[in-house]
């Protein structure tokens, strides 16, 4: 499964076997290529950087990293090497072999789950693409555009299977991936969390955290589909991912190690005035971005999700950990929702209609451990504070909680005591214009912004004050 780098566009799929298919996708690549330069990193498109590129997608040594111009860096289709006889792991179709073509009738239903997934990797290019300019750290923008350049990879390949198993539709739908932009109002990103903006580091640093984390749970149930090409696509993006969600969660322990420092070195709780972040404000950073990254999710009871499992498209998160039949036909499970009256309801439903819950809940303790790890580096530093995740019913937009409104401890209230407290739950004004003004450039090796602990080690064992960006 070694990738050909001959090739105008790199790939490990047999491209050149199929010239129409390889001119039609030769056809997009400039287009990305615009898209690119358009909508890419802001200010950095010359400039060096020590990247990792896929050059096979065994297990081991798949990464190759060299200093890469960024619209040089090449951008290809990878899959997972196939596994032989793989069966269908769920659903009504359980048993049976795993499907190399599309089948007719749950052609519209792939299509709708490859584009909603393949518009989210354009989409936080574009939200992080002023980022650059105000990098903590040489290390810290490497590692940004690692993180954009792999989301430009994830685009080609759900481009790839729109192109190859999806014809003309499909075509047209690779073309309107770079046609929507974050944030538009005429023709915004697909999903509420992509069209929201990442203004700073702590908010890249957030989302790195827990939307690409969503993502990694949207892939997983991806790859046990029955489609088998998006299955092998989505096993090898998720391998990229995991360093997604790393920079996150170092990114936000950095932070929190830094300012309980500062904290301790300060003997107070107001490390503003000392050029840190309050973790007060940091917990209203959690708040914001676990709970838009919970509307990903979808509504918790759904139709769609249902038929999506029933017909084998899409699976629960590592499918064969659940110790049931995977087939879910009479089964039930718990549900809560929040009644008009505002009053709690649990009850039993079919199991089917709730597995949007399942991947959820299974996100949200993934989604603990990181803060357990933040807390830990609080206490190494001697403070006694936590941070903890706010209730899943917390300014959701999605779901049963959508139409009400609850405390970050779960407890329904008014709206008037909504707006009465919300700057006490949300970042508020105060604390974008302070984290902004910390924003500044840190272009040199081995220097770091104040408002953040230096990374524990660098990347691909070189130091930490390497040269990772040639400006
Ligand atoms: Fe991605
Ligand atoms: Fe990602």
């Amino acid at each position: 499964m070694t990738i050909d780098y001959s090739e105008r566009i790199p790939n490990n799929v047999n491209l050149s076997e199929d010239r129409r298919l390889q001119r039609a996708l030769e056809a997009w690549q400039p287009r990305f290529t615009n898209w690119w330069d358009e909508m890419g990193p802001a200010g950095f498109q010359s400039s060096e950087v020590y990247l990792r590129t896929a050059v096979d997608v065994g297990q081991e040594g798949w990464a190759h990293f060299d200093h890469v111009r960024m619209p040089e860096y090449r951008w290809g289709v990878f899959l997972s090497p196939p596994e032989p006889d793989r069966r269908i792991g769920f659903g009504d179709q359980k048993g049976q072999p795993v499907w190399q073509e599309v089948p007719g009738e749950f052609r519209t239903d792939l299509r709708r789950l490859i584009v909603v997934q393949g518009d989210t990797e354009p989409a936080s290019v574009e939200q992080q693409r002023l980022l650059g300019k105000t990098a903590p750290s040489l290390y810290d923008l490497r590692n940004l555009f690692q993180v954009n350049v792999e989301e430009g990879r994830h685009l080609w390949a759900m481009v790839y299977l729109l192109h190859r198993y999806f014809g003309r539709d499909g075509r047209e739908e690779a073309d309107a991936m770079l046609e929507r932009h974050s944030g538009d109002a005429d023709s915004p990103r697909i999903l509420g969390a992509f069209n929201e903006a990442t203004p700073d580091w702590l908010s890249f640093y957030m989302f790195t955290y827990f939307t690409d984390r969503d993502g990694k749970y949207q892939l997983g149930a991806l790859r046990e589909s029955a489609f088998d090409p998006l299955s092998r696509t989505c096993d090898f993006m998720l391998k990229e991912e995991a360093y997604h969600m790393f920079v996150g969660a170092s990114g936000v322990g950095r932070v929190a190690q830094r300012s309980a420092q500062l904290m301790v070195e300060h003997d107070t709780s107001d490390v503003a005035p000392y050029g840190g972040i309050n973790l007060d404000t940091l917990q209203r950073y959690i708040n914001f971005h676990f709970a838009v990254s919970l509307d990903l999710f979808g509504s918790e009871r759904s139709i769609n999700a249902a038929n999506y499992y029933a017909a084998g498209l899409k699976g629960r998160f590592d499918e064969t950990s659940f110790d049931d039949d995977h087939v879910l036909l009479d089964r039930e499970a718990e549900y809560q929702s929040l009644g008009s009256d505002g009053r709690f309801v649990t009850e039993r439903l079919p199991a089917r209609g709730l597995v949007n819950q399942e991947l959820r809940t299974d996100y949200v303790e993934d989604c603990q451990k990181g803060v357990r790890r933040w807390n830990r580096i609080l206490n190494g530093q001697g403070v006694e504070l936590q941070f903890t995740l706010p209730h899943i019913g917390f300014n959701r937009a999605v779901g049963t909680y959508a139409a009400h409104r609850l405390t970050p401890g779960g407890a329904v209230i008014t709206e008037a005591d909504w707006q009465a407290s919300r700057d006490s739950w949300l970042p508020n004004e105060a604390d974008r214009a302070h984290v902004l003004s910390l924003m500044g450039p840190h272009h040199e090796p081995g220097l770091i912004a104040n408002w953040i602990a230096p990374p524990a080690q660098g990347i691909n064992t070189k130091p930490i004050d390497y040269d990772y960006v040639r400006l």
